[in-house]
């Protein structure tokens, strides 16, 4: 049987195909932002969203690839741009994402702001592709009835100001400063990473046919594994490998940031990914074959070292 990183990769291979699918195309004076954005969007990653997003919908049904591949390549590019912003000069300002030097080194700030502007606005001309499916889906019983404008909302909202945009407003704030408190920490990484795994996991349901019950159970869940993503994402900025993680170590010591290793320590901080994720798989468990895959993928998500 396939080891866990062996079906992970091979569905982050497919992932790779449907982005390869959706991927802007040049022309004569936008080619060096097209390039940067596609530098980005090709470099590799885990392709964690996308993947949670498509097994979501899977295991509750979903099974047309016309109407979930544009969700799919949308998140995965309104996450790119928000690593391309974060690695800015203005922000984190580090130099290697992804095994590669990051998008602002090789094309300048300008560029790279551009392409994580282009990536935005590209993921939501990408979702609206699935509006072209022919499939129709059933009603859902919650406060938009068309499923596929209710994941559009749920795309946009979890990545702006409400979500993404807000955490990392609060990540930034929190720069340096020494009195923050467990309150703000939950807050920034509630927003600036849980919401984009509530937005994957919720969408593949919503699409599937799910209902709101059902929805909002997700939602919690996707919260609790995005809190522990993020938590063990500080840890492995401490004790992580840069050649595993693709990406530079001791960028939150350089920043000063407030994370939750330098709130509670390393200890308390593994404790807590262990007991969130086993919440999580707690209230995930009952979806029926999420044995095979989706709760394996969340237990690996304790241990990664990348
Ligand atoms: C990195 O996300 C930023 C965080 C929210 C922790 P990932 O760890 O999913 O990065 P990639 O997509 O695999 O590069
Ligand atoms: C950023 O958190 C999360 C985003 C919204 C991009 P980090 O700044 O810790 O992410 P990395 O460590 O640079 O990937
Ligand atoms: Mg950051
Ligand atoms: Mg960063
Ligand atoms: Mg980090």
């Amino acid at each position: 049987m396939a080891s866990l990183t062996e079906t992970l990769n091979e569905k982050a291979a497919q992932v790779e195909a449907v982005l390869k699918k959706y991927l802007p195309k040049e022309d004569k004076y936008n080619s060096v932002v097209v390039d940067a954005m596609n530098y980005s969007l090709l470099a590799g990653g885990k392709r964690i969203r996308p993947v949670l997003m498509k097994e979501v919908y899977r295991l509750l049904g979903g099974n047309s690839l016309d109407t979930i591949e544009p969700f799919m390549a949308a998140i995965e590019m309104i996450h790119t741009y928000s690593l391309v912003h974060d690695d800015l000069p203005a922000m984190d300002n580090d130099e290697y994402r992804r095994g590669r030097k990051t998008t602002h080194v090789v094309y300048g700030p300008g560029m790279a702001t551009l392409a994580g502007d282009g990536l935005l606005n590209f993921a939501f001309e990408t979702a609206l592709k699935s509006f072209l499916c022919a499939d129709k889906l059933s009603d859902y019983d919650g406060e938009i009835s068309d499923r596929r404008v209710y994941a559009l909302k749920i795309l946009a909202g979890k990545a702006g100001v409400y979500g993404m945009v807000g955490g990392q407003c609060a990540d930034i704030e929190a720069e340096g400063k020494t009195s923050a408190t467990e309150e703000e920490l939950i807050y920034i990484h509630e927003n600036k990473t849980a919401a984009m795994l509530e937005s994957s996991m919720m969408i593949g349901a919503i699409l599937a046919g799910a209902d709101s019950k059902r929805v909002n159970e997700i939602e919690q869940a996707a919260r609790k594994i995005g809190v522990a993503f993020q938590i063990q994402d500080d840890i492995l900025d401490i004790i992580g490998n840069q050649d595993e993680l693709g990406k530079p170590i001791g960028s939150d010591e350089k920043n000063e940031k407030t994370t939750y290793v330098s709130l509670n320590g390393l200890e308390r901080s593994k404790e807590d990914v262990k007991k969130l994720s086993e919440e999580a798989i707690d209230i995930l468990k009952d979806i029926e074959g999420s044995s095979e895959f989706l709760l394996p993928l969340v237990e690996w998500m304790i241990s990664r070292n990348k």
